[in-house]
Protein backbone atom coordinates (compact mmCIF):
# COMPACT_ATOMS: atom_id res chain seq x y z
CA UNK A 1 0.00 0.00 0.00
CA UNK A 2 3.11 2.20 -0.11
CA UNK A 3 2.57 4.94 -1.97
CA UNK A 4 5.55 4.80 -4.60
CA UNK A 5 5.35 9.01 -4.68
CA UNK A 6 2.82 11.34 -3.47
CA UNK A 7 1.83 14.71 -5.14
CA UNK A 8 0.61 17.56 -2.95
CA UNK A 9 -1.58 20.34 -3.54
CA UNK A 10 -3.76 23.27 -1.83
CA UNK A 11 -6.78 24.85 -3.56
CA UNK A 12 -9.34 27.54 -2.98
CA UNK A 13 -8.95 29.76 -0.69
CA UNK A 14 -5.93 30.07 1.80
CA UNK A 15 -5.46 29.23 5.40
CA UNK A 16 -2.75 29.95 7.76
CA UNK A 17 -1.58 26.58 8.30
CA UNK A 18 -1.13 25.64 4.90
CA UNK A 19 2.19 25.70 5.25
CA UNK A 20 2.37 24.11 8.47
CA UNK A 21 0.27 21.18 6.63
CA UNK A 22 3.00 20.95 3.49
CA UNK A 23 5.65 20.54 5.82
CA UNK A 24 3.91 18.39 7.80
CA UNK A 25 3.43 15.65 4.41
CA UNK A 26 6.96 16.37 2.96
CA UNK A 27 8.84 15.13 6.23
CA UNK A 28 6.31 12.50 7.27
CA UNK A 29 6.83 11.00 4.08
CA UNK A 30 10.73 11.56 3.68
CA UNK A 31 10.62 9.69 7.25
CA UNK A 32 8.62 6.44 5.54
CA UNK A 33 11.37 6.99 2.52
CA UNK A 34 8.59 8.34 0.23
CA UNK A 35 9.32 11.01 -2.03
CA UNK A 36 6.55 14.19 -2.57
CA UNK A 37 5.89 16.22 -5.98
CA UNK A 38 4.73 19.86 -4.96
CA UNK A 39 1.66 20.94 -7.64
CA UNK A 40 2.04 24.18 -7.99
CA UNK A 41 -1.00 26.57 -8.62
CA UNK A 42 -3.23 23.70 -7.09
CA UNK A 43 -5.49 21.95 -9.42
CA UNK A 44 -4.53 24.26 -12.53
CA UNK A 45 -0.82 23.13 -11.76
CA UNK A 46 -2.43 19.72 -11.64
CA UNK A 47 -3.82 19.78 -15.40
CA UNK A 48 -0.23 21.42 -16.35
CA UNK A 49 1.57 18.88 -14.80
CA UNK A 50 3.91 22.00 -12.81
CA UNK A 51 5.28 19.82 -10.30
CA UNK A 52 8.25 20.72 -8.15
CA UNK A 53 10.53 18.37 -5.87
CA UNK A 54 9.66 18.56 -2.19
CA UNK A 55 12.32 17.45 -0.10
CA UNK A 56 12.39 17.93 3.98
CA UNK A 57 14.77 21.32 3.72
CA UNK A 58 12.68 22.83 1.14
CA UNK A 59 9.81 23.25 3.30
CA UNK A 60 11.84 24.31 6.03
CA UNK A 61 10.99 27.74 7.90
CA UNK A 62 7.25 27.55 6.69
CA UNK A 63 5.85 26.24 9.84
CA UNK A 64 5.09 29.93 10.89
CA UNK A 65 4.00 31.71 7.61
CA UNK A 66 0.71 32.00 6.34
CA UNK A 67 -0.31 31.91 2.87
CA UNK A 68 0.87 28.89 0.83
CA UNK A 69 4.06 28.16 -0.52
CA UNK A 70 2.24 25.63 -3.30
CA UNK A 71 0.24 28.87 -4.37
CA UNK A 72 -3.88 28.44 -4.98
CA UNK A 73 -5.28 29.75 -7.96
CA UNK A 74 -8.76 28.63 -10.00
CA UNK A 75 -9.01 26.07 -13.24
CA UNK A 76 -11.41 26.52 -15.66
CA UNK A 77 -9.53 23.47 -17.46
CA UNK A 78 -10.24 21.46 -14.34
CA UNK A 79 -13.74 22.13 -14.21
CA UNK A 80 -14.33 20.40 -17.70
CA UNK A 81 -14.43 16.00 -17.79
CA UNK A 82 -11.34 16.83 -19.78
CA UNK A 83 -9.40 18.51 -17.76
CA UNK A 84 -9.75 16.49 -14.80
CA UNK A 85 -8.66 13.38 -17.42
CA UNK A 86 -5.41 15.47 -18.25
CA UNK A 87 -4.55 15.67 -14.74
CA UNK A 88 -4.81 12.03 -13.81
CA UNK A 89 -2.63 11.16 -17.27
CA UNK A 90 -0.35 13.84 -15.65
CA UNK A 91 -0.02 12.20 -12.36
CA UNK A 92 0.37 8.96 -13.40
CA UNK A 93 2.95 10.08 -16.25
CA UNK A 94 4.93 11.10 -13.10
CA UNK A 95 4.90 8.20 -11.19
CA UNK A 96 2.74 9.41 -8.80
CA UNK A 97 0.24 7.22 -6.95
CA UNK A 98 -1.38 9.28 -4.72
CA UNK A 99 -2.41 12.84 -4.05
CA UNK A 100 -3.15 14.89 -1.15
CA UNK A 101 -5.42 17.99 -1.48
CA UNK A 102 -5.37 20.26 1.46
CA UNK A 103 -8.40 22.78 1.40
CA UNK A 104 -12.15 23.28 2.01
CA UNK A 105 -15.58 22.32 0.49
CA UNK A 106 -14.36 23.48 -3.26
CA UNK A 107 -11.24 21.70 -3.05
CA UNK A 108 -12.63 18.37 -1.61
CA UNK A 109 -15.81 18.07 -4.16
CA UNK A 110 -12.94 18.56 -7.46
CA UNK A 111 -10.85 15.66 -5.18
CA UNK A 112 -13.84 13.73 -5.42
CA UNK A 113 -14.27 14.11 -8.39
CA UNK A 114 -10.74 12.61 -9.21
CA UNK A 115 -11.15 9.86 -7.67
CA UNK A 116 -14.45 9.08 -8.85
CA UNK A 117 -14.51 9.83 -12.10
CA UNK A 118 -10.51 8.96 -13.01
CA UNK A 119 -9.97 6.43 -10.24
CA UNK A 120 -7.23 9.15 -8.47
CA UNK A 121 -6.08 7.57 -4.52
CA UNK A 122 -6.30 10.31 -2.98
CA UNK A 123 -6.72 11.95 0.59
CA UNK A 124 -8.29 15.40 1.37
CA UNK A 125 -6.97 17.49 4.50
CA UNK A 126 -9.53 19.48 5.87
CA UNK A 127 -8.58 23.64 5.93
CA UNK A 128 -10.02 26.97 5.23
CA UNK A 129 -10.48 29.66 7.70
CA UNK A 130 -14.51 28.84 7.33
CA UNK A 131 -14.63 25.82 9.13
CA UNK A 132 -17.60 25.20 6.71
CA UNK A 133 -16.19 21.42 5.91
CA UNK A 134 -17.33 18.41 7.58
CA UNK A 135 -15.04 15.58 8.65
CA UNK A 136 -13.93 17.78 10.95
CA UNK A 137 -14.57 19.69 14.33
CA UNK A 138 -12.47 22.81 13.04
CA UNK A 139 -10.29 22.91 9.56
CA UNK A 140 -7.01 24.67 9.37
CA UNK A 141 -6.91 28.42 9.81
CA UNK A 142 -9.95 29.16 11.74
CA UNK A 143 -8.46 29.62 14.80
CA UNK A 144 -6.39 31.89 13.42
CA UNK A 145 -8.59 33.86 11.52
CA UNK A 146 -10.31 34.04 14.36
CA UNK A 147 -7.71 35.24 16.36
CA UNK A 148 -7.17 38.49 13.47
CA UNK A 149 -10.53 39.26 13.85
CA UNK A 150 -11.10 39.19 17.15
CA UNK A 151 -7.63 41.68 17.48
CA UNK A 152 -9.33 43.65 15.03
CA UNK A 153 -12.35 44.03 16.85
CA UNK A 154 -10.67 44.58 20.31
CA UNK A 155 -9.18 47.61 18.59
CA UNK A 156 -11.78 48.80 17.08
CA UNK A 157 -13.58 48.67 21.00
CA UNK A 158 -11.24 50.88 21.86
CA UNK A 159 -11.68 53.69 20.01
CA UNK A 160 -15.48 53.14 19.86
CA UNK A 161 -16.00 53.42 23.55
CA UNK A 162 -13.94 56.86 23.24
CA UNK A 163 -16.99 57.80 21.65
CA UNK A 164 -19.62 55.86 22.46
CA UNK A 165 -20.30 55.06 18.79
CA UNK A 166 -21.36 51.73 17.44
CA UNK A 167 -19.59 49.98 15.35
CA UNK A 168 -20.77 47.50 12.57
CA UNK A 169 -17.59 44.84 11.80
CA UNK A 170 -18.07 42.86 8.74
CA UNK A 171 -16.17 39.21 8.92
CA UNK A 172 -15.82 36.64 6.74
CA UNK A 173 -17.80 33.87 6.15
CA UNK A 174 -19.94 33.52 2.55
CA UNK A 175 -22.01 30.82 3.69
CA UNK A 176 -21.64 30.32 7.58
CA UNK A 177 -21.12 32.24 10.39
CA UNK A 178 -18.27 30.49 12.85
CA UNK A 179 -16.45 33.54 12.27
CA UNK A 180 -18.65 35.94 13.47
CA UNK A 181 -19.60 33.94 16.39
CA UNK A 182 -17.12 32.75 17.36
CA UNK A 183 -15.28 36.30 17.31
CA UNK A 184 -18.27 38.07 18.58
CA UNK A 185 -18.49 35.80 21.73
CA UNK A 186 -14.83 36.25 22.41
CA UNK A 187 -14.83 40.16 21.89
CA UNK A 188 -18.09 40.35 24.02
CA UNK A 189 -20.14 41.91 20.59
CA UNK A 190 -23.64 42.94 21.37
CA UNK A 191 -25.21 41.33 18.74
CA UNK A 192 -23.87 38.80 15.46
CA UNK A 193 -25.45 38.61 12.48
CA UNK A 194 -24.85 35.47 10.59
CA UNK A 195 -26.33 33.42 7.07
CA UNK A 196 -27.62 30.36 9.21
CA UNK A 197 -30.13 32.57 11.07
CA UNK A 198 -32.26 35.66 9.58
CA UNK A 199 -32.25 37.88 12.29
CA UNK A 200 -34.92 40.69 12.10
CA UNK A 201 -33.53 44.26 12.48
CA UNK A 202 -36.19 45.34 14.60
CA UNK A 203 -34.31 43.20 17.01
CA UNK A 204 -30.99 44.39 16.63
CA UNK A 205 -32.17 47.98 16.87
CA UNK A 206 -33.99 47.52 20.12
CA UNK A 207 -30.56 45.82 21.69
CA UNK A 208 -28.75 49.04 20.36
CA UNK A 209 -31.67 51.31 21.99
CA UNK A 210 -31.59 49.83 24.95
CA UNK A 211 -27.88 49.92 25.20
CA UNK A 212 -27.38 53.20 24.30
CA UNK A 213 -29.08 53.93 27.30
CA UNK A 214 -26.02 52.69 29.42
CA UNK A 215 -23.48 51.67 27.53
CA UNK A 216 -19.97 53.27 26.15
CA UNK A 217 -20.44 51.64 22.68
CA UNK A 218 -21.56 48.93 20.90
CA UNK A 219 -20.33 46.15 18.96
CA UNK A 220 -21.86 44.09 16.26
CA UNK A 221 -20.33 41.52 13.91
CA UNK A 222 -21.89 40.94 10.66
CA UNK A 223 -20.35 37.81 8.48
CA UNK A 224 -20.31 38.74 4.99
CA UNK A 225 -22.79 36.42 4.13
CA UNK A 226 -25.56 37.65 6.22
CA UNK A 227 -28.94 37.71 4.90
CA UNK A 228 -29.23 41.64 5.25
CA UNK A 229 -26.77 42.00 2.87
CA UNK A 230 -23.56 42.58 4.49
CA UNK A 231 -22.12 45.35 7.10
CA UNK A 232 -22.43 48.71 5.08
CA UNK A 233 -26.30 47.67 4.27
CA UNK A 234 -27.24 47.12 7.82
CA UNK A 235 -25.70 50.26 8.98
CA UNK A 236 -27.68 51.95 6.45
CA UNK A 237 -31.20 50.29 7.58
CA UNK A 238 -30.10 50.84 11.16
CA UNK A 239 -29.46 55.16 10.82
CA UNK A 240 -32.05 55.41 8.24
CA UNK A 241 -34.22 53.94 11.44
CA UNK A 242 -32.33 55.59 14.23
CA UNK A 243 -30.63 58.90 12.65
CA UNK A 244 -29.30 59.37 16.66
CA UNK A 245 -27.01 56.71 16.26
CA UNK A 246 -22.97 57.24 15.84
CA UNK A 247 -22.27 54.40 13.79
CA UNK A 248 -18.95 52.98 11.80
CA UNK A 249 -18.68 50.27 9.57
CA UNK A 250 -15.52 48.67 9.42
CA UNK A 251 -14.91 45.73 6.67
CA UNK A 252 -12.13 43.13 7.78
CA UNK A 253 -11.72 41.57 4.71
CA UNK A 254 -8.81 39.54 3.97
CA UNK A 255 -6.56 40.46 6.48
CA UNK A 256 -8.37 37.64 8.34
CA UNK A 257 -6.86 35.19 5.95
CA UNK A 258 -2.99 35.82 6.10
CA UNK A 259 -0.82 36.10 9.51
CA UNK A 260 1.01 33.63 11.17
CA UNK A 261 -1.01 30.79 12.42
CA UNK A 262 -1.44 30.04 15.71
CA UNK A 263 -0.19 27.16 17.98
CA UNK A 264 -3.58 25.66 17.77
CA UNK A 265 -4.00 25.57 13.39
CA UNK A 266 0.04 24.61 13.55
CA UNK A 267 -0.35 21.67 15.59
CA UNK A 268 -3.59 20.38 14.11
CA UNK A 269 -1.83 20.94 10.62
CA UNK A 270 1.07 18.84 11.74
CA UNK A 271 -1.10 16.70 13.05
CA UNK A 272 -3.56 16.40 10.01
CA UNK A 273 0.04 16.55 7.16
CA UNK A 274 1.52 13.27 9.25
CA UNK A 275 -1.84 11.28 9.30
CA UNK A 276 -2.53 11.89 5.64
CA UNK A 277 0.94 10.37 4.66
CA UNK A 278 0.66 7.81 7.52
CA UNK A 279 -3.08 6.80 6.40
CA UNK A 280 -2.24 6.83 2.41
CA UNK A 281 -0.04 3.46 4.40
CA UNK A 282 -1.95 2.23 5.89
CA UNK A 283 -4.69 2.15 2.67
CA UNK A 284 -7.00 5.02 3.30
CA UNK A 285 -8.18 6.35 0.27
CA UNK A 286 -10.96 8.96 -0.68
CA UNK A 287 -11.15 10.15 2.73
CA UNK A 288 -10.64 14.04 4.10
CA UNK A 289 -8.75 13.78 7.25
CA UNK A 290 -9.89 16.13 10.33
CA UNK A 291 -10.20 16.27 13.85
CA UNK A 292 -13.28 14.91 15.46
CA UNK A 293 -13.67 15.12 19.33
CA UNK A 294 -9.98 15.36 19.67
CA UNK A 295 -8.75 12.50 17.36
CA UNK A 296 -7.58 12.29 14.07
CA UNK A 297 -10.67 10.60 11.90
CA UNK A 298 -10.71 9.77 8.33
CA UNK A 299 -14.45 10.72 6.95
CA UNK A 300 -15.31 9.73 3.29
CA UNK A 301 -15.34 12.71 0.68
CA UNK A 302 -18.89 12.39 -0.01
CA UNK A 303 -20.13 12.51 3.78
CA UNK A 304 -17.43 14.95 4.12
CA UNK A 305 -18.78 17.49 1.45
CA UNK A 306 -22.42 17.45 2.31
CA UNK A 307 -22.76 17.72 5.92
CA UNK A 308 -23.88 20.87 7.07
CA UNK A 309 -21.58 21.77 9.96
CA UNK A 310 -24.04 23.96 12.48
CA UNK A 311 -22.53 26.51 15.06
CA UNK A 312 -22.98 25.66 18.57
CA UNK A 313 -26.49 26.65 19.20
CA UNK A 314 -26.05 27.48 22.99
CA UNK A 315 -23.81 30.00 21.93
CA UNK A 316 -26.92 31.77 19.99
CA UNK A 317 -28.65 31.96 23.74
CA UNK A 318 -25.03 32.94 25.18
CA UNK A 319 -24.56 35.88 23.13
CA UNK A 320 -27.58 38.28 24.19
CA UNK A 321 -27.50 37.59 27.69
CA UNK A 322 -23.31 38.35 28.15
CA UNK A 323 -23.88 41.62 26.62
CA UNK A 324 -26.85 42.20 28.65
O1 LIG B 1 -11.68 31.19 2.27
C1 LIG B 1 -13.07 31.39 2.29
C2 LIG B 1 -13.37 32.83 2.13
O2 LIG B 1 -12.63 33.46 3.11
C3 LIG B 1 -14.81 33.29 2.22
O3 LIG B 1 -15.28 33.55 3.49
C4 LIG B 1 -14.79 34.53 1.35
O4 LIG B 1 -16.04 34.87 0.87
C5 LIG B 1 -13.87 34.10 0.28
O5 LIG B 1 -12.92 33.27 0.88
C6 LIG B 1 -13.26 35.18 -0.52
O6 LIG B 1 -12.25 34.63 -1.29
P1 LIG B 1 -11.66 35.19 -2.66
O7 LIG B 1 -11.58 36.65 -2.51
O8 LIG B 1 -10.34 34.51 -2.75
O9 LIG B 1 -12.60 34.75 -3.71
Amino acid sequence: MKPARIALLTSGGDAPGMNAAIRAVVRTAAFHGIPVSGVMDGFDGLVKAHFIELGPRDVRNIIQRGGTMLRSARSEAFRTVEGRARAAANLKQAGIDALICIGGGGTQSGAHQLVTEQGVRLIGIASTIDNDLGGSDRTIGFDTACNTALEAIDRLRDTASSYGRIFFVEVMGRDTGFIAMHTGIAAGAEYVMVPERREHVDGLVRVLENRSKGKGSSIVVVAEGDQEGGAFKLAEVVKARCPQFDIRVSVLGHLQRGGNPTVTDRVMASRLGAAAVDGLIRGEDHRVVGIVNGKVCFTPHAEAIAAKKTIEPDLFRLLPMLAI
